[in-house]
């Protein structure tokens, strides 16, 4: 496709020259019929057993994204007390909140253990913490099915060089931990890692995961992670994920497992990025271009304080380029080579790399796609830069402000 945010409308009507002058650059703008079109996709991966879709709120953690979830009748994930406290405080109950962490403390177990958050362990040493303050208690345990799977190194979570997990070897020795405190393990979970566009690796992790299940007596539910991609190269005509094919197989292999044991307990997975990736763009303004040894260099407030993925996965995000509201596109406009910066004093600081794209001047905005995802979570006020403002276009078209831009007081206020 030649512009995602033309063939979607994505600023239902907005121009983007007035979202930037009302609200500032860089702007995380999200629309809201695109973020409840993809959370109505997740809860519906498997509709054959009870079944539940847990949004994993650190890869979107705003508070009006979460209560747009919550309407749309999603359960959610924590990996922190704090991610837990915020689904409590945006109006999720606490029996759909799914606290999934790792290497905590005492403490934080027992904040959650106060607040009756169901909690996987993720290590036999987290389990035994669990038991000493929680005798008796109920919880799930977190194991790797020996198969990961992800865009980067980075973000793979399963398999053989992983931190994270209970390994297959070691389910003997957790189910002893539980018995000598009395614990009960209520749920398994597992989580390969971070965006798949091929089912085939999550698919064996199923399997997996099944397999050790029986192991397991009268399991409660059974969660199966997240990871489901999205096409960041959307412009090049990268297609979506297929959720038909993967509710197909998904289903086959929970038929056999319900068909061995005897009965279906809940079922769950955790999407992070395809609840809120597309639903977000970055929009940023371009403040310098220049040639540096042959190469065209555009300079953006878009520094990677404000979307680090492409400096910290080299990831590919979409870059739209903006004049006078006018989406540039190969068909009205030359292209040529570019480097596209940010702000930031790191040679690093680079959305992309030698791309061709519409040629870009200084004063245009460009729009990075697929930013609503890992995008505002992992911002830094790295160089004192303000972490920027959030805006969800609504579906009558309202742009409303949902997280403020920072301010030199917020700097300060810590001190
Ligand atoms: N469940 C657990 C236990 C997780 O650790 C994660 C993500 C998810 C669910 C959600 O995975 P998703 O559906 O979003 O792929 N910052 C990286 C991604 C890190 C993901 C970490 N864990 C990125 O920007 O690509």
């Amino acid at each position: 496709m030649e512009s995602y945010i033309n063939s979607t409308n994505f600023f239902v009507g907005n121009k983007p020259e007035d979202l930037a002058a009302k609200f500032g650059t860089p702007l995380y703008v999200y629309n809201e019929d695109i973020l409840r079109n993809c959370m109505r996709t997740v809860k519906n991966i498997i509709t054959k057993y009870p079944y539940t879709a847990n949004f994993s709120i650190k890869a979107n953690s705003n508070i009006h994204i979460i209560k747009l979830a919550i309407e749309e009748g999603l359960n959610c994930d924590a990996v922190s007390i704090n991610e837990a406290k915020l689904l409590l405080h945006a109006g999720q109950s606490k029996e759909k909140i799914f606290f999934v962490p790792n290497n905590v403390s005492a403490d934080e177990l027992q904040e959650a253990i106060d607040l009756g958050i169901m909690t996987a362990l993720d290590s036999l040493d987290q389990l035994e913490r669990f038991g000493q303050i929680n005798r008796g208690g109920r919880c799930a345990v977190r194991l790797n099915p020996g198969v990961g799977a992800g865009h980067h190194e980075k973000v793979i979570t399963a398999g053989k060089n992983t931190k994270f997990a209970i390994a297959a070897d070691d389910v003997d020795n957790a189910l002893a931990v539980a018995s000598k405190y009395d614990l009960k393990i209520v749920g398994i979970c597992q989580h390969v890692g971070s965006l798949f566009m091929d089912p085939t690796p999550f698919l064996q992790s199923v399997t997996n995961l099944l397999y050790m299940a029986k192991k397991f007596k009268d399991l409660e539910f059974i969660d199966f992670g997240g990871g489901y991609g999205v096409p960041y190269h959307k412009l090049n005509d990268e297609q979506p994920f297929d959720f038909a094919e993967l509710s197909r197989k998904f289903e086959a292999l929970l038929d056999d497992y319900v068909n061995e044991v005897g009965y279906a307990p809940l079922f769950k997975t955790e999407p992070g990025r395809y609840v809120c990736c597309e639903g977000g763009v970055l929009l940023g303004r371009i403040h310098a271009t220049k040639n540096n040894a042959g190469k065209k260099y555009a300079g953006s407030d878009i520094g990677m304080t404000t979307l680090v993925r492409p400096s910290l996965y080299e990831s590919h995000h979409d870059i739209e380029v903006i004049r006078d509201n006018e989406v540039q596109t190969p068909s009205n406009s030359e292209v040529e080579p570019i480097t596209v910066t940010g702000n930031i004093c790191e040679s690093g600081d680079i959305l992309c790399k030698e791309r061709e794209l519409p040629v870009i001047k200084t004063g245009d905005l460009v729009c990075l796609l697929d930013a609503g995802a890992y995008g505002y979570a992992m911002c830094s006020e790295y160089n004192s830069r303000f972490k920027p403002a959030e805006v969800m276009i609504m579906h009558d078209g309202e742009a409303k402000l949902i997280r403020r831009r920072q301010t030199f007081e917020d700097l300060l206020s810590l001190y």
